[in-house]
């Protein structure tokens, strides 16, 4: 196994739960539980369009050539899973190749305005990417870029540098994509915007970043594993250790912690995954994040010592690729020669085993969750793992963790302030 499941806290009660999950993984493996419909990446990592797969990886390559920038559109699961990807798998600073920008995930002036600034003298492609084809966020920045690029480009090479990545029939995107003349990619009918980073929705803006796609692939295809009836499997462990936390032990919160700034938007598409899957019917554990060490110098006083709802998922990558070595010096004005010969990495070690003890002191129940290594492969894997047992848990719940149907309640409340038609 490539995920290493941890627990420090008071006793789970796993045995009493282990039956309720395997009815809650028959019933999405069978598809009989609510949202059946939206199962499809279940198995997705085997069952993918393989000439989809080719004509990504050709529009990534010609993206990686003739832009400078690719710009995402996109918001929440549409947009998500990419960033979370290009970001763990890419340097935060100094990137080389397509710079990849997102757009469309914010109603922001201000912030479309810097980036219209900063293409001004840049090679750009765009990825409009929304399922329904109708999101107001990422259609309202998609008719302001697309004009900027047929303005820049002319109608005919703006339309062979935009790409849509959208619902196979239905949806004002599709009818704009086909009249226009853009590449088209799917997002199946079966997967939700949550479920979909291992569609077109993730891949194109993933491999344009560089990244190996066909290995993420083959990580979440390993991490099928986990579809199987095994007391020690981590993805039914996972979802079992949340259920009793929160219907048991009364934990109202659960932060997703990591060691890495690369991770923060991993957390993101976590939060999105978790939030809109299991809020519902007036429950629900509320997904929050930290960022260690980092975070322990702010959110870290109220985990420690703050009103005691909340449990801490801890990822930590356990192995790096590049190791920095802390040198002994001659004067030791900064005190830090105990540390000599040490890499940073054992130092991170330290950290996380260090506020592990501190924080079960401080009475937060932890589950860890070590991941081998941080690369497409391992990525894909854990990818899968949280969907998976995300669904597991919903299920678990006796919700549908594949609908969002509160997202709805703003969006009619913002039309009827916008006076969109028939709204008011
Ligand atoms: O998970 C979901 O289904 C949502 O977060 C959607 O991804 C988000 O609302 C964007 O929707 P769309 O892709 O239809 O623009």
């Amino acid at each position: 196994m490539h995920i290493n499941f941890e627990y420090f806290g008071e006793r789970i009660q796993e045995e009493n739960y282990l039956l309720k999950a395997y009815e809650a993984l028959d019933l999405l493996l069978e598809k009989k539980g609510p949202g059946s419909e939206f199962t499809g990446w279940v198995d997705l990592p085997v069952c993918y369009d393989k000439e989809e797969f080719r004509r990504i990886e050709w529009a990534a390559k010609k993206i990686r050539k003739d832009s400078d920038v690719l710009i995402c559109i996109g918001i929440g699961g549409s947009y998500l899973g990419a960033r979370a990807a290009i970001e763990a798998l890419t340097p935060l600073v100094g990137k080389r190749g397509t710079e990849i920008l997102y757009a469309g995930n914010h109603l922001s002036s201000e912030a479309l305005e810097e980036i219209l600034e900063y293409i001004q003298d840049k090679e750009v492609s765009l990825n409009v990417i929304s399922k329904s084809g109708t999101t107001t966020e990422p259609a309202i920045a998609f008719r302001i870029l697309r004009t900027w690029m047929e303005e820049k480009y002319g109608k005919k090479e703006a339309a062979r540098r935009i790409f849509a990545t959208t619902d196979k029939q239905k949806g004002a995107l599709r009818t704009l994509a086909q009249t226009e003349g853009y590449e088209t990619f799917v997002i199946p009918d079966e997967v939700g915007g949550r479920y979909s980073v291992l569609t077109a929705v993730g891949l194109l803006p993933i491999a344009t970043a560089g990244i190996d796609i066909a290995a993420m692939m083959e990580g979440a295809a390993a991490a099928m594993v986990y579809t199987k009836k095994d007391p020690e499997n981590p993805a039914i462990r996972y979802a079992v250790h949340r259920y009793d936390l929160y219907h048991r032990l009364g934990k109202q919160i659960e932060i997703l912690v990591q060691y890495d700034p690369h991770l923060v938007m991993l957390s993101e598409w976590w939060k999105q995954l978790y939030g809109e899957s299991d809020g519902k019917e007036g429950q629900g554990l509320w997904p929050a994040s930290a960022s260690f060490t980092t975070d322990l110098h702010s959110l870290g006083q109220m985990i420690q010592e703050g009103e005691r709802n909340l449990f801490e998922t801890v990822i930590f990558v356990d192995h790096c690729k590049k190791h920095l070595y802390l040198k002994e010096e001659g004067e030791n004005l900064d005190g830090l020669n105990y540390l000599a010969g040490k890499t940073l990495h054992q130092v991170n070690e330290k950290a996380f085993l260090g506020v592990k003890k501190a924080h079960l002191q401080g009475g937060v129940p932890q589950l860890a969750i070590h991941l081998d290594y941080l690369d497409p492969w391992h990525l894909g894997y854990l990818f899968y793992f949280f969907e998976l047992s995300c669904g597991i848990g919903g299920y678990m719940n006796g919700i549908n963790p594949f609908d969002q149907p509160g997202v709805e309640a703003y969006k009619t409340s913002m039309f009827r302030e916008l006076k969109k038609p028939g709204y008011f």
